[in-house]
């Protein structure tokens, strides 16, 4: 499989990075608003980032801990609404009601987070649907820009004596807290950016998904606002190395990052051995990318088959190391305590799941299942995982390990 990046990429638009550093700078990337809001002393403005969730749960301290950034929620459930839908499908309207229902709450949102292929359910959006997601994000919503809904322009003042954010340029700067502005005073274009995270990229064992990077876009609707970015963590197995890198042709964005690479460099030594690594395109699509795929197919077909011969329904499209798998059946009641419970019993029966819960999944009953592990681990794990949903205990009966 080719790289997939079709489209040609700008060495000055690269940033080499600890991963994590893009989510905590788009969040105050624009000069001025920060400087607007330190001068005004604005402490009580909530910024925040959509995610679509289930998410991998990291993020939400990735965020918060340099930017202090909150994240939204766009709940998504496993109802399937359609013949076109599927479970825990993203669309445009959930996105459109997260956003209202956070700024209906004052709380200022500032871009979105998408994980594509998805962590943990293994989905791949399509071009078509990434088009829609980056539009949304763009979207000039109803009502005039640049104007207050008293239909000026320039700096007024609202009934209630708040200021309102209203000038044609300066909008673009100025986000105005809500609290000093009500929720429908905010301005009407959406403009979030988008920080595509595309870590398992190379991971697309299933070749029918037919996987797109955000870079392979035709038109991105608002190039300035879209981030994408990749490691070596998943795709190669490297998570030690800690190398990551940010694609953005937004030059703030870029220069935030870099001044924060500071403290997140990485060694000439590991930087040296890393080009040589992805210098070698024919190695790398040719040899390792085959076999990583054949590999990954390999382990994904035999637990899957596993959890069908069990009857348990799961979610995945042949992306990622992971299936989102379905125990809703096996909660005696549809809480999040009996999620736990459940969880601690693998546990206590030597398998470590990932719980729903720890995604934000709104469901309690999912559990994450990482696959990509050898055959003989795979089987062990999986006869645990019958015993324990067949209520056996089963420690003393397992084989050793090796
Ligand atoms: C979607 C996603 N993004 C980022 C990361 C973090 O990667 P790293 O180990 O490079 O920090 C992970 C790790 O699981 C992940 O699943």
């Amino acid at each position: 499989m080719a790289v997939p990046l079709s489209s040609p990429l700008w060495p000055q638009y690269c940033v080499r990075w600890g991963l994590r550093l893009l989510f905590q700078v788009c969040a105050c990337s624009n000069p001025a608003c920060r400087v607007l809001l330190r001068d005004l002393s604005f402490s009580f403005l909530i910024e925040a980032f959509l995610i679509p969730a289930p998410y991998y749960g990291a993020i939400t301290q990735h965020v918060y801990l340099y930017g202090n950034v909150r994240l939204v929620c766009v709940y998504l459930d496993s109802e399937v609404t359609g013949l076109e839908t599927r479970p825990f499908q993203l669309t445009v309207e959930k996105l459109e009601m997260a956003l209202k229902g956070a700024n209906s709450e004052g709380v200022k949102v500032k871009g979105l987070i998408l994980i594509n292929p998805q962590n943990p359910l293994g989905d791949v959006y399509s071009p078509g649907e990434l088009q829609e997601y980056l539009k949304f994000a763009k979207r000039q919503k109803k009502g005039v820009p640049g104007k207050n809904k008293f239909g000026n322009p320039g700096l007024d003042r609202g009934p209630s004596g708040f200021l309102i954010h209203c000038h044609p340029t300066l909008g673009d700067a100025f986000d105005l807290p809500a609290k000093l502005s009500p929720p429908h005073d905010l301005p009407s274009r959406h403009e979030l950016h988008v920080m595509v995270d595309e870590v398992y990229m190379l991971s697309v064992f299933e070749e029918s998904v037919g996987y797109h990077s955000v870079l392979s876009l035709e038109r991105l609707p608002d190039p300035q606002r879209t981030h994408m970015m990749w490691a070596t963590s998943k795709d190669f197995g490297m998570s030690g190395l800690r190398f990551g890198t940010l694609y953005t042709e937004n030059q703030d964005v870029a220069t935030a990052v870099s001044s924060l690479c500071r403290y997140h460099g990485l060694s000439g030594l590991v930087q040296y051995q890393m080009a040589q690594l992805l210098r070698d395109r024919d190695w790398i699509n040719q040899v390792y990318l085959p076999e990583n795929h054949a590999r990954l197919k390999a382990a994904h077909t035999y637990v899957s088959e596993e959890l069908r011969a069990l009857g348990i329904p799961f979610v995945s499209r042949g992306a990622g190391f992971f299936i989102w798998v379905d125990l809703r059946k096996y909660l005696p009641a549809a809480t999040f305590e009996e999620e736990m419970l459940l969880w601690r019993r693998f546990l206590d029966n030597k398998v470590l799941l990932s719980f729903g819960q720890a995604f934000e999944c709104k469901e309690p009953g999912w559990f994450r299942l990482v696959f990509s592990d050898k055959t003989h681990r795979l089987r062990l794990g999986m006869q645990r995982v019958r015993r324990v949903l067949e209520g056996k205990s089963q420690v003393a009966e397992d084989a050793p390990s090796c």
